[in-house]
């Protein structure tokens, strides 16, 4: 394998995992903040730290966007993406080799293409695909075992336009193994990577709601957790998600969604979550409906129309 030349703009959590993972892969890895005692802190782990990114003298490199992407109330917060993504224009300019752009932070649907690329653009005067390549690579790693998470992925996602970003970034992201799936769109990888999260909320959030009910009933959640996500899980999945518009009928989950929230009443527990289950899937069955309905009337009409006409 020929080593990589990297570049890491945002040196925190994702980013010193992400840059230890290809340097213990080999690769040549310099890790840019613009925090003075974050840069020290990763000098006295003996990492070549830099508070200014220059491609002048570099060849072909990855530069891996690991910039924070917090909150603004109930927004992201992409001011210090901004900033640091501008940096990076800056440095193309000047580059005489070619650099792909990989973001990996955390970014709404939609920042590769309306926002990173633009802003690079702007700053650069290259062409996002001609002069830089640009890509989507969302991290999946967990702050409590970054380090090891990403040298042992068991998703990886690559999202380009461009047909050889993509397979420069799958020869350098594969051998870390795991399972990997490319996209076209980087939006797909942006909404993948948010959904992911937001997934992972909802279960946490469910079962935490199912747990004073289980309390109140005097059970063990923990077993009975572990077979429902054998049991629900494991029967549907990987259906998850591609039956979009079509509620959920039949016999028994609306029957038991309502009949659970009854019970719990009488408990004394409130589920907001299982009521907001049941709410989503009535508007849904109403919005469907009326689509339906809406599209039955237009063929009627259209009927007419046609009627008269011949
Ligand atoms: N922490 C996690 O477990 C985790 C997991 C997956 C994805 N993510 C995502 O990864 C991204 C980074 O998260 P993190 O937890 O590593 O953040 P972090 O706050 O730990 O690190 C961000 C680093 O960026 C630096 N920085 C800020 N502005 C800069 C600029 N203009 N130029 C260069 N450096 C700059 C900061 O000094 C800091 O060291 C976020 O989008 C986050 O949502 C985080």
């Amino acid at each position: 394998m020929q080593a990589s030349r990297i570049f890491i703009v945002g040196s925190g959590v994702v980013g010193e995992a992400t840059g230890n993972g290809f340097l213990a892969a080999g690769h040549e890895v310099t890790f840019i903040d613009t925090s003075v005692p974050r840069i020290r802190e990763l000098w006295g782990r003996g990492l070549d730290a830099r508070a200014e990114l220059d491609l002048g003298a570099e060849r072909d490199s990855f530069v891996f966007l690991t910039l924070p992407t917090p909150n603004q109330g109930s927004a992201y917060d992409l001011a210090a993406f901004t900033a640091g993504t501008t940096t990076v224009g800056a440095a193309l300019a000047t580059a005489p080799a070619h650099h792909t752009v990989v973001v990996r932070s955390t970014v709404p649907p939609g920042t590769t293409e309306d926002l990173v690329g633009p802003l690079l653009q702007r700053a650069s005067g290259k062409t996002a695909g001609a002069g830089f390549g640009l890509a989507a690579n969302p991290e999946f790693l967990r702050a409590a075992s970054a380090a090891h998470d990403f040298t042992h992925p068991w998703m990886t996602v690559i999202a380009s336009r461009d047909p050889h970003t993509q397979t420069r970034l799958r020869d350098l992201l594969a051998p870390f193994g795991g399972d990997l799936r490319t996209f076209d769109d980087p939006t797909e990888a942006e909404f993948i990577k948010c959904a992911h999260n937001i997934y992972n909320a909802t279960k946490i959030s469910f079962w935490n709601e199912m747990w004073l009910v289980a309390r109140q009933l005097g059970l063990p959640l923990d077993p009975l957790a572990a077979t429902v996500a054998r049991s629900a899980e494991a029967s549907t999945n990987p259906d998850y998600g591609i039956r979009g518009g079509a509620p959920y009928g039949g016999a028994c989950l609306p029957k038991d969604t309502r009949g659970f929230l009854g019970l719990a009443a009488t408990l004394g527990v409130d589920m907001p979550l299982l009521r907001a289950v049941v709410t989503t899937n009535d508007r849904l069955t109403a919005v469907m409906n009326s689509e339906v309905e809406g599209v039955t009337q237009h063929a009627a009409q259209q009927a007419v129309v046609d009627a008269g006409q011949t």
